[in-house]
């Protein structure tokens, strides 16, 4: 996609990688709105870039409606939609229905919403562009984290299943998959951080990896490409890669009897 002119809007926009994007957007000459449940880091970064600050709850399907909305009149049809906002944290099986709740509306239904009030039109119009931020969590696995592997899962699947569906009719998907990147997400993430923060990338090193990633159409972006060996790793030889991430979960937590 060409983005000079074009209107986008990343939620999340706020703060950390959604942000730097939002910067990066307008410097390629896009228009910006910047969504974000905190308003006040959303207007910041609308000030700096000249864009729309708009307070968005992106696990509440009518703010979702509302944002679209408010776009279309202010800037004109959404031509980039960057599902970024997510959040994180740990637990287990153990994890409260409301845990699981959350993090699957924030992390995966929020992909959906916005899906279902942008595609009629996206496909009337025969184009269309969304940026689903999911993470290497998506495609591997988090480990500590359940909730966040599942609901990245699904938002990896869900972006699939949209690229094949429309690609046909000029909708393009993306699915943005980074390991660590040094954001307050990285900070709050436990004994994880400090395996990721090693091979951290900067919030601007993946905008610009998703700028590249826009402008080729490439539906994986992959900011860390270790994140694809990785994969192809756990394809071809599922077991071992299991083994393998046997013995990090036991590495870091050392709480686990390996019996191997
Ligand atoms: N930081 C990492 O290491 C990392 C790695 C892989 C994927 N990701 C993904 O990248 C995305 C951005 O994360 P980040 O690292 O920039 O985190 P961040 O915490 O710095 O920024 C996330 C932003 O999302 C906003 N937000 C949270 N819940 C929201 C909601 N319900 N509605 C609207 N906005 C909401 C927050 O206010 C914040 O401004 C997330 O989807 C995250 O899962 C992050």
């Amino acid at each position: 996609m060409e983005l000079p002119g074009k209107v986008a809007v990343v939620t999340g926009g706020g703060n950390g990688i959604g942000a730097a994007l939002a910067r990066r957007l307008t410097t390629e000459g896009a228009r910006v709105v910047v969504a974000d449940l905190d308003v006040k880091a959303a207007g910041r970064v609308a000030a700096e870039i000249g864009g729309v600050a708009v307070e968005t709850d992106v696990a509440r399907e009518e703010d979702v409606l509302r944002l679209i909305d408010l776009t279309e009149e202010q800037l004109g049809p959404v031509e980039l939609f960057c599902a970024n906002a997510g959040i994180a944290f740990p637990g287990d099986e153990q994890a409260s229905d409301d845990d699981w709740d959350r993090m699957w509306r924030v992390n995966f239904l929020s992909h959906v919403y916005a899906a279902r009030h942008l595609v009629p039109a996206w496909r009337t119009r025969g184009s269309g562009y969304l940026l689903v931020t999911a993470s290497a969590a998506g495609l591997l696995t988090n480990i500590g984290a359940a909730q966040y592997t599942v609901t990245k899962h699904a938002a990896v699947a869900f972006a699939e299943w949209l690229s094949i569906t429309y690609a046909s009719e000029g909708i393009k998907v993306s699915c943005l998959c980074p390991q660590g990147v040094e954001t307050r997400m990285l900070d709050e993430a436990g004994e994880m951080a400090v395996l990721l923060r090693a091979t951290a990338l900067t919030p601007d090193q993946v905008a610009n990896k998703v700028i590249e990633g826009i402008a080729a159409e490439t539906f994986l972006i992959l900011p860390h490409p270790e994140v694809g060996e990785f994969l192809r790793n756990k394809a071809s030889d599922p077991e071992r890669w299991l083994a393998s991430m046997r013995r990090l979960h036991h590495n870091v937590f050392k709480t686990t009897k390996m019996g191997e």
